[in-house]
């Protein structure tokens, strides 16, 4: 490894299980040498196994529901007393639709469901920062990330009130990270990864399909969760100083494709199969 988060703090949200973003990214950043601590909402640290993560890299865990400023304040009190100063990175990795998971199709909603999920994936992120913001808890050249998806900008049918949620939480990106910027020469920025097998992946209708069609789309494959994870550290590392307010893609290539050899080949051989076989 790099030691490239030596002597670093963080704070990072969401590892819920080993299959989660974030648990990757706590792992790769106890590599490289930084020291944070892990946070999730109290409900999943009772479903998830936060603690052997926290054993594993060295952590302590505060309990945070994303959604709560009084549980966001003493949050950010305690990360800097365990940690012993300013924080030099955050990872926001949480997401959740009520919509989705209750099987409410998006033209046919519960607007009572989309303003939780909107809190939870979109808000909290604003929360975070604003609060990180007004308690001065960032290091000068500091970094913020948000995990985003494409749906953002892209119409993916099933992916449901999620993609405006992720629209928001871009938006919320360059929004905040002026400010941060211009005040605190802090730098926000969210990657949008490729579909991932993670719980909050998986429970999107029809992602088994959607996870293989996506990886024959793009040129380099689907990125994985431990990729999204190194490019991650990436970001919250001194290389990547000056880069602010960006959505960046780490995708496989997939959000610049139109239609790959291999999908083509696969529709062809379906609707024409006389074709296909030069017949
Ligand atoms: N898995 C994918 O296909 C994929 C693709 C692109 C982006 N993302 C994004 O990556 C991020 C992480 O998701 P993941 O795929 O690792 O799944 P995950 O289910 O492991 O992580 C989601 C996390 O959000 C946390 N969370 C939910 N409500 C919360 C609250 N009120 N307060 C604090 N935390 C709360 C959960 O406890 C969980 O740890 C999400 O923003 C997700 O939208 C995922």
């Amino acid at each position: 490894m790099y030691n490239l988060l030596k002597g670093k703090k963080g704070i990072i949200f969401g590892a819920l299980d080993a299959n989660s973003i974030a648990w990757k990214v706590a792992e790769r950043a106890h590599e490289e040498g930084a020291t944070f601590v892990l946070t999730n909402a109290p409900v999943a640290m009772r479903l998830g196994t936060i603690s052997e993560l926290a054993e594993k890299t060295g952590s302590q865990v505060v309990p945070a529901d994303a959604t709560s400023m009084m549980d966001l304040e003493n949050l950010i009190d305690k990360s800097m007393e365990i940690l012993g100063g300013k924080i030099d990175f955050v990872l926001h990795s949480i997401g959740m639709s009520v919509n989705v998971r209750r099987g409410n199709h998006y033209t046919n909603q519960d607007y009572n469901f989309t303003k939780t999920g909107f809190d939870v994936s979109a808000l909290s992120f604003h929360r975070v920062m604003s609060m990180l913001y007004k308690k001065d808890a960032m290091n000068e050249w500091g970094s913020v990330v948000a995990l985003s998806y494409m749906a953002a900008q892209r119409v993916f049918p099933d992916y449901n009130d999620m993609a405006d949620n992720k629209a928001y939480l871009e938006s919320i990106a360059r929004s905040f990270g002026y400010f941060f910027g211009r005040d605190k020469n802090v730098r926000v920025n969210t990657i949008s990864q490729s579909p991932t097998p993670t719980t909050a992946g998986s429970g999107v209708k029809g992602f088994d399909g959607f996870i293989a069609y996506a990886e024959k789309m793009s040129p380099l494959g689907n990125a994985t969760a431990l990729e999204c994870a190194d490019y991650t550290i990436s970001l919250f590392s001194d290389l990547t100083k000056k880069v602010t307010l960006q959505n960046l893609f780490h995708d496989g290539g997939f959000s610049n494709m139109g239609v790959s050899t291999a999908i083509m080949s696969d529709f062809m051989e379906r609707e024409f199969p006389e074709e296909e076989k030069g017949e």
